[in-house]
């Protein structure tokens, strides 16, 4: 699993690509780049200047996108609480080793990296953290049940690589945690994991991208239970589905993953999944992406 090599990406900030996975830890664009505009950003964090906030981070990683969000809700002063939930400890090594990642936040979150990495937890006044080592389909019931999130991030390796994570019965048991109005957010803008999060009754956003083209259409999913129409308004970087986007959900490429007793392997979930593509009656993703003048994405999802 820890076949881990370091990657320089394009804005100058450290990630990592793991030989397990066959995949980069982030868009090679940009690591810290990627969490700006796919998490913190859409977080909307100043909803929670000098409040308190729950998150939960699902495949911490290095922990760019805890310590982006750290670094914000230090410098507003809000309180905290958080879990996170990780299969392995040496992209966390990794990032308290690198001096470059760590100069990009304040002393205190490597602090608070620290003792993640000795002792899985930190406490203070305004943060209590706690990371869960182990698979994510089982560590999630070490969190309370009565636990509920404001926001979620969910950072796995992409669905095709790391199915696990973006189960219809992963993402049910994730998005029960999710307060009414909370966020879940993800970089991806597959259409499986979009379907299984409407069809478990979210509403879901696109993630606005800087510039629209036709590689780069969406920067993720914002996926919120009770979403309250006054409160969106407000919020300028998600935006309701495109008709292409809405399209994308029509095609074989909606087709949930699916893991009945949350113990496949990924062989497993993909396998059963492409049977089920091929006996669908869905429209091709092909016709779609002909439709839309698209070629395979480009970036991570
Ligand atoms: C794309 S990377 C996450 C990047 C990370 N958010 C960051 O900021 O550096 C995916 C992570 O998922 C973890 N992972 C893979 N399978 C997992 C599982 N079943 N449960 C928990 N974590 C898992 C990997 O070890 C890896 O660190």
């Amino acid at each position: 699993m820890s076949e881990l090599k370091e990657v320089l990406t394009k804005d100058g900030s450290y990630s990592l690509k793991s030989e397990f996975f066959q995949e980069n830890f982030h868009s090679l664009s940009g690591a810290l780049e990627e969490t700006k505009t796919k998490f913190t950003t859409p977080s909307d964090l100043t909803r929670f200047k000098g409040k308190s906030i729950e998150v939960l981070d699902i495949c911490f990683g290095l922990g760019y996108n805890t310590a982006s969000l750290l670094d914000e809700l230090i410098k507003q002063k809000s309180y905290l609480k958080f879990y996170a939930l990780e299969i392995d400890k040496k992209p966390l090594e990794y990032a308290l080793r690198n001096k470059s990642f760590l100069r990009l936040w304040s002393p205190k979150v490597k602090k608070i990296f620290e003792s993640l990495y000795l002792k899985d937890q930190f406490e203070d006044k305004f943060f209590k953290c706690k990371i869960l080592w182990g698979d994510a389909r089982k560590k999630i019931h070490n969190i309370p049940e009565t636990y509920k999130f404001d926001l979620i991030y969910l950072d796995g390796f992409s669905p095709q690589k790391c199915p696990q994570v973006w189960t219809i019965e992963f993402l049910s048991m994730v998005t029960q945690k999710l307060y009414p109005q909370g966020y879940l957010i993800t970089y991806s803008s597959s259409a499986a994991v979009r379907k299984t999060l409407r069809n478990l009754g979210l509403e879901i956003f696109s993630i606005k991208p800087h510039i629209n083209s036709r590689t780069c259409w969406s920067q993720g999913t914002v996926a919120i239970a009770k979403f309250d129409e006054n409160k969106f308004k407000h919020n300028t970087n998600f935006k309701k589905l495109s008709l292409m986007e809405e399209e994308h959900l029509l095609t074989k490429a909606s087709i949930p993953y699916r893991d009945q007793d949350l113990n496949f392997s990924k062989e497993e979930i993909i396998s059963k999944r492409l049977d089920e593509q091929f006996f669908s009656k869905l429209l091709s993703t092909k016709k779609w992406r002909e439709k839309w003048g698209m070629t395979k994405s480009a970036f991570r999802g």
